[in-house]
């Protein structure tokens, strides 16, 4: 039977869209699912979605929408991301599927048969506009972090999980298993948390209604975190499907962010103690990424989008570029010139380069045939090259450890030593058949071994440069020890030289959310008469004040001068302006729709915007005109 291994990704929250920080954990799970795959074992790579909790629920009311709804669309984005970027998980969970719901209720139940669940009371800073509890930590200068109002101490009823119980258990498994968290330095922040005393923990909320309710007490929803981490057992088969359960649990490695290692690292595995259910092997924390050297954020508006930086550079690029800058586990700084940088470095100059020089001799001096391999012939050249044969045993070490950017530096170590040996080597002066032949099927023989092991990171390239040498198909099931082994390209095989791997990227306009990618066609919409156009009354608007609704990211409350009356107008730009940008503004305003109610408040009228779900910007005026006047 085949080794099992399982690997997960956070599940991601559905009130916001998918960034770039999404991007990176699910691509590094993608190249260790493939490359594990590829070295015979079966894997289950788990992604999915966090669909409950308060903040949900307040994102689907601001959109007018109901929970379900809501997250049922936003799940789509991150599915269609997923496509895209060409990820090959083999299980996508949603915490509101019935299995999901199941696996809750039933872990829970048995951590309180165990006695570890008791009810108390929880006492935590509360503010009233946004409805949330905060710690003291995260508070903001003593006021809530959200809206920066003054916060109170409230008391609400909560179920406890005994946490406190496990602390000597926890603790000695970390001391024992020198792997289970990494890497090292996030290991010993852990220690240290647990050793300045873990407390039992509130896993039950009476705040909300959008989760899974606690068995035998639908006042209370169950923690959001208790539910989330569930999500690994899940779809490892608990609680009904023991076979599963046994090929599966325990996961090899949760992949994870750094923010979340202490759910991850300490909650998660006191849940399971306290339930009898072996712990995973290893949490893995990455590190974070800032952007051109701040930090991502919705009011920056600086949230790298996956889709717009594939769009320009291409998914490959985009892959190679988040595993080969930045070590995995520590932070990094994305930015639109390192990207170019090694976009035109690595892969335009070094491999794109390599394989044209290697296609196009075997087509000036073969005929466009891979020549014989005549062994007595080989050089040191041929010979440091051959070498690239012996990698296949490294990999599984280097996998261990996460060292992606290592494992991408010793595949280009080969690249860049094919290029160096065309140099020195110069084939095009070569006078003896028999020298240049194998020199031309050593290169052709390095490219092959190269593509495969570039196929985990980079899949559609490492497909063209088997297809341009003639060879099958790359795939996951491709097995990488056998097929990484020197000699299997044959001789007379025709090659076909195709467009470059990577044309050079000029520098030019910024990435960010900012910069909407134009349609291809417009989408065909349904024809309307000017009838129809003239029953919508546009105005000119002065916007005279403007702030932000609590608990809302996204609407700003405007007073808007229409010339003969002042009117409230809520508007969704909250993530794309500032309050203070906007009075003094002149804008389009739709006076005649139904007044509609958001947030407990009043919405009279409607702002013209550009952008599809995110806002890109509102329609202004290039002069001052006069408010109210009409706008056709
Ligand atoms: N829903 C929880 C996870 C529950 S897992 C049982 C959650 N979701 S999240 O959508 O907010 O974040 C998911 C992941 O994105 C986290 O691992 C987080 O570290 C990662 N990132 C968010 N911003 C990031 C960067 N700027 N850079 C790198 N990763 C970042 O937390």
């Amino acid at each position: 039977m085949k080794k099992k291994y399982y690997l997960t990704t956070p599940i991601y929250y559905v009130n916001d869209i998918p960034h770039i920080g999404h991007a990176y954990t699910t691509v590094a799970a993608d190249v260790l699912a493939r490359y594990k795959r590829m070295l015979g074992y079966d894997t289950l790579f788990l992604t999915g979605t966090d669909e409950h909790g308060q903040k949900v629920e307040k994102s689907a009311l601001i959109s007018g929408e109901t929970p379900q709804i809501f997250t049922d669309r936003i799940v789509k984005r991150f599915k269609d991301l997923w496509l895209r970027l060409n990820i090959s998980y083999d299980d996508f969970i949603r915490t509101t599927e019935e299995r999901h719901k199941k696996a809750v209720t039933d872990l829970f139940l048995k951590i309180k048969a165990n006695g570890d669940i008791y009810k108390g009371e929880y006492e935590d800073w509360y503010c009233i506009p946004c409805e949330s509890f905060f710690t003291d930590l995260q508070l903001k200068e003593g006021k809530c972090p959200d809206c920066n109002r003054t916060v109170e101490k409230l008391k609400e009823e909560s179920y406890f999980f005994r946490m406190s119980k496990y602390q000597g258990q926890i603790l000695a498994h970390i001391e024992t298993n020198p792997d289970f968290i990494q890497p090292e330095s996030k290991r010993n922040e852990i220690i240290s948390f647990i050793k300045s005393g873990l407390k039992d923990l509130s896993i039950s909320r009476t705040s909300f209604k959008w989760g899974i309710p606690v068995p035998g007490d639908d006042r209370h929803i169950i923690y959001v975190w208790f539910d989330a981490l569930t999500n690994y057992l899940t779809a490892a088969g608990f609680p009904d499907d023991k076979g599963r359960l046994e090929t599966c649990w325990p996961a090899d490695v949760h992949i994870i962010g750094k923010d979340i290692l202490r759910f991850h690292a300490v909650y998660w595995p006191t849940f399971l103690l306290s339930a009898g259910i072996p712990l995973p092997r290893m949490v893995f924390s990455h590190g974070w990424w800032t952007i051109e050297g701040q930090k991502m954020s919705k009011s920056k508006g600086n949230v790298v989008d996956p889709l717009q930086v594939v769009e320009r550079f291409g998914v490959d690029p985009f892959r190679y570029f988040l595993l080969r800058d930045v070590p995995f586990g520590l932070d990094g700084d994305f930015s639109e010139e390192a990207m170019i940088t090694r976009h035109n470095t690595d892969l335009a100059n070094d491999l794109g380069n390599l394989l044209s020089r290697t296609l196009t001799m075997i087509e000036r001096y073969r005929g466009g045939r891979i020549p014989p391999q005549i062994n007595s012939k080989d050089r040191d050249i041929e010979i440091g090259l051959r070498s690239v044969e012996n990698f296949r045993l490294v990999i599984e070490g280097r996998l261990d450890k996460f060292q992606f950017h290592l494992l991408l530096g010793d595949i280009w170590y080969f690249i860049n030593l094919a290029n160096r040996a065309i140099e020195v080597a110069a084939p095009w002066k070569e006078k003896e058949d028999a020298i240049l032949s194998n020199f031309l099927y050593v290169l052709a023989e390095t490219l092959r071994i190269i593509a495969l092991y570039l196929y985990p990171f980079m899949p559609s390239t490492a497909n063209k440069i088997h297809h341009a040498l003639g060879l099958k198909e790359i795939t996951d099931k491709t097995p990488l020890l056998e097929e990484g082994r020197w000699g299997m390209i044959r001789p007379d095989t025709a090659i076909s030289k195709g467009e470059a791997l990577f044309p050079r990227i000029e520098k030019e306009k910024k990435i960010s959310s900012q910069t909407p990618v134009p349609p291809v066609a417009l989408p065909q919409s349904e024809k309307i008469t000017i009838e129809d156009f003239a029953k919508i009354d546009l105005r000119v608007g002065l916007i005279k004040s403007a702030e932000r609704v609590k608990g809302s990211e996204k609407l700003i409350k405007l007073m808007v001068d229409l010339g003969t009356e002042e009117r409230q107008v809520l508007a969704g730009i909250g993530t794309r302006y500032a309050p203070e940008e906007l009075p003094g503004k002149r804008v389009i305003v739709v006076c005649n729709l139904e007044p509609r109610k958001m947030m407990g408040m009043e919405s009279q009228g409607m702002l013209l915007a550009a952008g599809g779900k995110t806002v890109e910007g509102l329609a202004t005026f290039i002069d001052d005109i006069a408010p109210g006047t009409k706008v056709k």
